[in-house]
C-alpha cells in the first residue's frame, strides 16, 4: 500500500462551518441586519489585523485579553501586529482615521466578522470565533442605552430567542471612579493575601479587575467587596437612573448586576450582559456598554460610544436549541429529464426558474427517472419537473409534488407560473 501523507488538521479552536450550519447561521445574520437597518445602523468592515498598540491601549494592557489571549507576532519589517481580539477598539480608530466626526451628528455603525482570542477552548469558546457587533458613536444620552437595548430584544425575538437574562451595571466615569478604586484598593489590602495570584497583583495594578476574577475560592471575597453603584457621583447616578427609566417605559426587562465591570477597560457607565441557561460555564451571548472616554485613549477627538458584541457561535447554540428559526436552503425545484431531446428544454426551464430566484437543480447526465427523482428526494426538492419525449411531444411537462406525492400536467408554459403560486403558498 502506498504511503499516505498524515492529514493536516485545522488548528485548535477553530473550526470550519459546512454548509449544513451555515444556513442557519446566514439566517441568523439577515435578521440582524435588517433590525439594525431598521434601527438606521450601517456596515463598516475592518480589516483583521491591526496594530497591536491598538488593543493594548483600549482594550487595556492589564485584560486577560490583551495580556494572556492575543495573536500577535512582529510582521517582516518589525512592526507588532496584533488579529482582533474584538473590534469596538478598530471602528473607534476607523472613525478618528477618517475623521468621520467631521460629519457631525450620530454614527450607528454595526459588523459582522470573526474574532481571534487564545483561550482555552470548550463548549461555545473558540479561539477563532465570531462577532456580530454594533456600535453607536457621538451621543452619550441615556436614550441611546435604553433605545440599543431595546434593538437587542427585537433582534432576539427575531431569531426566536425568548429566555435570557439582561444584566445592567454602571462602572462609573472618570470623575467617580478614580476615588473608587481607591476604596477598593483599599478595601483589597485587608483581603488580598486569602486571593489569587492574579488578584494580588491586580489589587495594585487595576482593583477593578479583581471583580472579574473566576477563581472558584475568590468568589466570597469578592461578593463583600465595595460596589461601585453605591459610588457613582450625581451625573452618573442621573445617567444610570434615565437609562433604567427608559428601560422600564419600553418594557425591556433587566437585572441589576453590581459586579458586572466587564473584561475590557474601555467601559464607562452602562455596563450590560446578557447570559442564558442554555450554553452552560460560557453563558454570556453577547455584552457591550458605553465608552465615552476610547476614542482620546487612541488619539480621537472625545466621542461618546455605546456598544454590542453578540457571540455569534453561543447566539446560534441559543437558536438550534429554541428551534423557532429555521434554514432556508432547501431544493425548491429538481428538473428531471429523459432523452436526449429533452435535455436542452429542461436546460431552458432550469434557467428560467433559476432567473426568477428559485433553487433549481437538474440532472447533468441522460438517467433513468426513478434514479433522478431519487437525487430530488435527497436534495428535499419541494417539486419535481419532468420532462421526457411524451411531454415534449404534448407540450405538458409532469409536475410532481414530492411530499404530497401527487403529480400534475401543466403547460410548458405555463410552469413557473403554476410553482410561483404553489410555492408561495408553502413556506417560501
Ligand atoms: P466581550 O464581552 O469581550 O465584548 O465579547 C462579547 C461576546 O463575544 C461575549 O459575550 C461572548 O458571547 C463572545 N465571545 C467572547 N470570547 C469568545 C470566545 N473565545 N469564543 C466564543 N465567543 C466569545 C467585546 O468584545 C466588546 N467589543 C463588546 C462591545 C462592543 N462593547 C462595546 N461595544
Amino acid at each position: 500500500m502506498a504511503n499516505r501523507v498524515e492529514p493536516i488538521r485545522s488548528v485548535k479552536g477553530t473550526r470550519d462551518l459546512l454548509p449544513r450550519e451555515t444556513a442557519l447561521w446566514q439566517r441568523v445574520e439577515d435578521e440582524a441586519r435588517r433590525v439594525f437597518a431598521a434601527y438606521n445602523f450601517r456596515e463598516i468592515r475592518t480589516p483583521i489585523l491591526e496594530q497591536t498598540a491598538l488593543f493594548a491601549r483600549s482594550v487595556g494592557a492589564d485584560t486577560d485579553i490583551v495580556s494572556k489571549e492575543m495573536y500577535t507576532f512582529q510582521d517582516r519589517d518589525d512592526e507588532s501586529l496584533t488579529l482582533r481580539p474584538e473590534a469596538t477598539a478598530s471602528v473607534v480608530r476607523a472613525y478618528i482615521e477618517h475623521a468621520m466626526y467631521n460629519e457631525g451628528g450620530i454614527h450607528k455603525l454595526y459588523y459582522i466578522g470573526p474574532m481571534f482570542r487564545r483561550e482555552r477552548p470548550q463548549k461555545g469558546r473558540y479561539r477563532q470565533f465570531f462577532q456580530i457587533g454594533a456600535e453607536v458613536l457621538g451621543s452619550d444620552h441615556p436614550k441611546i442605552d435604553a433605545e440599543f437595548l431595546e434593538m437587542l430584544a427585537l433582534l432576539l425575538t427575531r431569531v426566536g430567542i425568548t429566555e435570557y437574562q439582561l444584566l445592567l451595571n454602571s462602572v462609573g466615569c472618570s470623575k467617580c471612579r478614580p476615588q473608587f478604586v481607591e476604596t477598593l484598593r483599599q478595601a483589597l489590602e485587608q483581603v488580598k493575601d486569602k486571593m489569587c495570584g492574579d488578584c494580588q497583583r491586580r489589587s495594585v495594578t487595576n482593583p477593578l479587575r479583581v471583580l472579574d476574577c473566576k477563581v472558584e475560592a475568590d468568589q466570597p471575597i469578592i461578593e463583600k467587596l465595595p460596589q461601585i453603584i453605591e459610588h457613582l457621583c450625581a451625573e452618573c447616578r442621573v445617567h444610570f437612573d434615565h437609562v433604567t427609566k427608559e428601560l422600564g417605559d419600553r418594557g425591556v426587562a433587566y437585572q441589576i448586576s453590581p459586579r458586572l465591570v466587564r473584561g475590557l477597560d474601555y467601559y464607562t457607565r452602562t455596563t450590560f450582559e446578557m447570559t442564558s441557561n442554555v450554553l452552560g460555564a460560557q453563558n454570556a451571548f453577547l455584552g457591550g456598554g458605553r465608552y465615552d472616554g476610547l476614542s482620546e485613549m487612541i488619539g480621537g477627538p472625545p466621542t461618546p460610544g455605546f456598544g454590542v458584541a453578540i457571540g455569534e457561535d453561543r447566539l446560534l447554540l441559543m437558536v438550534e436549541h429554541a428551534g423557532v428559526l429555521k434554514a432556508d436552503d432547501g431544493l425548491d425545484v429538481f428538473v428531471a429529464w429523459l432523452g436526449d431531446a429533452a435535455e436542452q428544454p429542461a436546460a431552458q426551464l432550469a434557467r428560467s426558474l433559476r432567473q426568477e430566484g428559485w433553487r433549481v437543480e437538474s440532472n447533468y447526465e441522460a438517467a433513468k427517472l426513478k434514479k433522478s427523482l431519487g437525487q430530488a428526494s435527497k436534495l428535499g426538492a419541494r417539486f419535481a419537473v419532468i420532462i421526457g419525449e411524451g411531454e415534449l411531444a404534448s407540450g405538458r411537462y409532469q409536475v410532481k409534488d414530492m411530499a404530497a406525492a401527487q403529480q400534475v400536467e401543466v403547460e410548458r408554459n405555463q410552469i413557473a407560473p403554476f410553482l410561483k403560486e404553489k410555492l408561495q403558498k408553502g413556506s417560501h
